[in-house]
């Protein structure tokens, strides 16, 4: 590697192969964990990237009034960040547990309107209970009652029998159409399992769930009993958090849909209502190679909001190998430069796998490099540079998943590119402009 000139205190550095490096200073590094919106943090979701990380670029790289989009916005960082900055947020996954979380944050009811369900299920269940309970108490007798699908064991025993009654209600009563519903289960989903008093079951970390099997020999080992949760104290209690900012002013969109033509759906969307119809920003981190499974890890989420693990899981593209890898995000990417403004920007953050089940793998090396040789270039887009964000992901998934280690990222590295000239140039130019990370913002206001 030689280091070239820098200009300002802009520092590129020249591979070998004459891809500019782009030393960025990671400030979002410096920000207190949950830094940004009080949405953010409604529900725990694998491989997300932290708010800090995406104000940085939306600061940078849009104005208010710009369309900012994700096509795989997990559980909505990036769309909801941009709304809380006054862009348009529009977020675009093919994972409908993604999509519910997207969709919860960028179009979320007023508070009022969260609260006013919320007592409405509270009183519901009062007078319905003892039907819920019974129905409980028949379904832990033989799972096969509670319906066309029986309960899994596993979701039987990780709650108590009263807040496991109060979960069926809920899960009947929420429909996932309506927005505050949909908001409801999001935050439901939320508060589903976890080690402190806030969540309804104890049995599992919240960040994901542990293997059916390690859970039904880590309950019967330790005759595990999860104590008794009112799903209605936590959920009023998981609102006033999620309500501690204002909302964002105007709603943002949530698509669901593959990645491979989320730029298409999102202008057609956007014209629809009016809006300007291409994005002035992206900024996304695509599925990683071989590393998360979304449907499986959150099975007991996804029992909740009635979704299929392995339906997700098979549905996803997160099992790729690095050629037909490199073949998605081109689709991917030559899809989205018709949708953008000619001096757009595309911020990738990319995963560099280095491991996979504890074996040395090499797909992963240099994944940045190559998706901007075989990907990026192809569908006409300039590269502004390469920065490395060294998240230690390895380390942190390596201790949440114990004898799954390995399955991790070492170094994520951040490709930023111009939709044409003119957006590479600006990506250079305003790469270091001062950011204001005060939160809230001026301005942020009540709708
Ligand atoms: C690394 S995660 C993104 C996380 C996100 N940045 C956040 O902060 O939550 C990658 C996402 O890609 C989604 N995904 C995988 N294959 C997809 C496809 N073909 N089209 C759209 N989304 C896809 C997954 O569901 C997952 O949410």
């Amino acid at each position: 590697m030689t280091a070239g000139p820098t200009s300002g205190s802009t520092l590129q550095l020249e591979l070998g192969l004459g891809i500019p490096r782009l030393a960025l200073e990671p400030e979002w590094k410096a920000q207190p964990r949950l830094w940004g919106h009080s949405l953010h943090p409604m529900c725990s979701y694998l491989a997300s990237f932290p708010a800090a990380l995406t104000h940085a670029f939306i600061a940078r790289y849009s104005r208010p009034g710009d369309v900012v989009l994700d096509p795989f916005s997990g559980r909505g960082t990036a769309p909801l960040q941009a709304s809380a900055e006054g862009r348009i947020g529009v977020g675009n996954d093919l994972n409908p547990f993604a999509h519910l979380l997207t969709a919860a944050k960028v179009d979320a009811p007023t508070a009022a309107q969260a609260r006013t369900r919320a007592t409405a299920l509270r009183l519901a269940w009062a007078s319905a209970g003892n039907r819920w309970r019974d129905l409980a108490d028949a379904i832990r007798e033989s799972p096969a009652t509670g319906g066309p699908e029986p309960v899994p064991d596993e979701v039987i025993l990780a709650f108590h029998p009263r807040t496991f009654a109060q979960l069926l209600f809920l899960r009947d009563a929420l429909d996932l159409r309506v927005p505050v519903d949909r908001f409801l289960a999001a935050a439901t989903v939320g508060i589903l399992h976890g080690k402190s008093p806030s969540y309804l079951s104890t049995l599992m970390p919240n960040t994901f769930s542990m293997a059916p099997r390690y859970v039904r020999d880590f309950a019967a080992r330790t005759e595990f009993q999860s104590p008794q949760r009112d799903a209605f104290d936590g959920l009023d209690a998981k609102l006033t958090r999620l309500y501690r900012d204002p909302l964002p002013r105007a709603a943002g969109l949530a698509l669901l849909g593959d990645a491979r033509d989320a730029g298409t759906r999102a202008a057609q969307a956007l014209r629809g209502r009016g809006l300007p119809d291409r994005a002035r920003l992206v900024v996304t981190s695509p599925p990683y190679l071989r590393v998360v499974k979304y449907g499986y890890y959150n099975w007991l989420r996804t029992w909740f909001l009635g979704f299929d693990s392995r339906a997700i899981d098979a549905s996803l593209d997160d099992a790729h190998r690095r050629a037909p890898y490199l073949d998605f995000m081109k689709t991917v990417l030559a899809d989205l430069r018709p949708a953008m403004t000619d001096d757009g920007i595309v911020v990738l953050v990319i995963g560099d796998v280095t491991t996979d089940r504890g074996r040395d793998v090499t797909d992963g090396h240099d994944l940045a490099e190559r998706v901007w040789e075989a990907a990026a270039a192809p569908a006409g887009f300039r590269l502004a540079g390469i920065a490395a964000d060294d998240v230690h992901a390895h380390r942190k998934m390596t201790r949440l998943w114990g004898a799954e280690a390995g399955r991790a990222t070492q170094v994520d590295r951040i490709v930023i590119l111009g939709a044409g000239e003119a957006g590479r140039r600006r990506a250079l130019a305003a790469a270091h402009l001062p950011v204001d990370w005060t939160w809230p913002p001026r301005g942020l206001r009540s709708v």
